[in-house]
């Protein structure tokens, strides 16, 4: 039986994936086996000796210590695309709400209570001061075309917007499934002078931290509007916010708004949102289900952000997994072969320098075999399925 920790509330549709009979779930494990996370902190957390797997229902990993689970053999999926259309959703809507000033004409509707009557004179007397402009022919910059980046430029172009895309990693699938009058660029700049609304579809990193900043928005149209619903630091605070005092930004929609933000004009603050439909919530745990249950049971992966991509279908009685640092398969099958062990089937792969080896075997493996395999120079992991 395996026991997984549910940090977050967790969707129960998407759990009841989990066969009962091998799996328990709970919010409170000492030493559970896994974890299933949607946006819980989890770098000052400790991890027990036998955590083999962190899932992320959800796409942005940068709740997760990528770098000592690696360290530790553990392996960390996410959800590519399971809450894309959710996101995309929230997004085009916050087109208009970047243009329309929809949520400022709302708040001063309600202000109009008590007028009786009245009400509808008010209405038609005040809504001059709410005008917003069409999104219809006016250019986005989508920064990122990731499986949302991709569903949000189609979208905007179907609505009658010239799209721009910028990713610099863009695959021959991602290219494929984008209308063909979107342009690409590798170019972030080329986003910047064209644009008139911009959305973020990029992941946190060192590379993409406060990519919208001053220099960046020198770059822009006056009365660009900015869209985050990535992560916060992909825009920088206090730029942002002089920006917008400025008229060099004329609206900033974010799904993660900073307490400086809150309140200020031109910012329309949402509380990340943007994956909060029960269809992605769903969606997200029944990928994160399946892609764990595969590797505790099978020793598949699919998905992982720290570990390559390794299946094989199980063809024999024993499964020995191993990861490994770099690419040491064969010295893995060598050792086995010493050990009197036949491998009738295999697979293995390498990312970054994380390597992972499926190896299948009719044969019995001794507690002494498997102490030799620890102790194979590059060996992290050895698991017997
Ligand atoms: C994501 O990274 O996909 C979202 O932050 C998901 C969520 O809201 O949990």
């Amino acid at each position: 039986m395996f026991n997984i920790l549910t940090l977050n509330k967790i969707s129960a549709s998407g759990l009841a994936n989990f066969d009962a009979e091998k799996f328990c779930c709970a919010d409170s494990f000492d030493a559970p086996d896994a974890i299933i996370v949607r946006s819980a902190a989890m770098h000052d957390m400790e991890f027990s000796s036998n955590l083999l797997a962190v899932a992320r229902a959800g796409a942005g990993v940068n709740n997760i210590p990528i770098d000592r689970c690696t360290e530790n053999g553990i392996c960390v999926f996410n959800t590519p695309g399971a809450n894309a259309n959710a996101v995309k959703e929230l997004v085009i809507c916050s087109l208009f709400l970047a243009s329309r000033k929809i949520v400022a004409g709302s708040k001063w509707c309600d202000t109009l209570k008590g007028n009786g009557d009245g009400v509808s004179k008010l209405v038609e007397k005040g809504k001059g001061n709410f005008v917003g402009p069409e999104i219809f022919g006016k250019t986005l910059g989508v920064a990122g075309l990731g499986a949302i980046g991709i569903k949000v430029a189609n979208a905007a172009k179907a609505l009658g917007m010239t799209v721009i895309g910028y990713d610099p990693f863009i695959s021959d699938a991602a290219k494929a499934a984008l209308d063909p009058e979107i342009t690409v660029t590798a170019e972030l700049d080329d986003i910047f002078a064209s644009a008139d609304y911009i959305t973020l579809h990029a992941p946190l990193n060192d590379s993409t931290r406060g990519m919208i900043g001053k220099e960046n928005l020198a770059k822009c149209k006056d009365g660009i509007r900015v869209l985050n619903f990535s992560r916060g630091e992909l825009v920088d605070n206090k730029d942002i916010i002089e920006a917008l005092a400025s008229g060099k930004c004329a609206a900033y929609v974010t799904d993660f708004p900073t307490d400086e933000q809150l309140g200020t004009d031109g910012v329309i603050a949402i509380p990340h949102l943007g994956a909060s439909t029960p269809e992605a919530e769903e969606n997200c745990a029944v990928m994160a289900v399946c892609q764990l249950s595969d590797y505790l049971l099978n020793g598949n992966i699919k998905n992982s952000v720290n570990f390559p991509a390794v299946t094989l279908e199980k063809s024999a009685k024993l499964r020995i997994t191993a990861v490994t640092n770099g690419d040491i398969a064969e010295s893995i099958e060598k050792a086995l072969s010493e050990q009197g062990i036949k491998v009738v089937a295999k697979a293995s792969a390498v990312k970054k320098a994380t390597g992972y080896a499926i190896f299948d075997t009719e044969d019995e493996i001794t507690d002494e075999a498997i102490e030799t395999l620890k102790a194979v120079d590059g060996v992290c992991a050895i698991r017997i399925i």
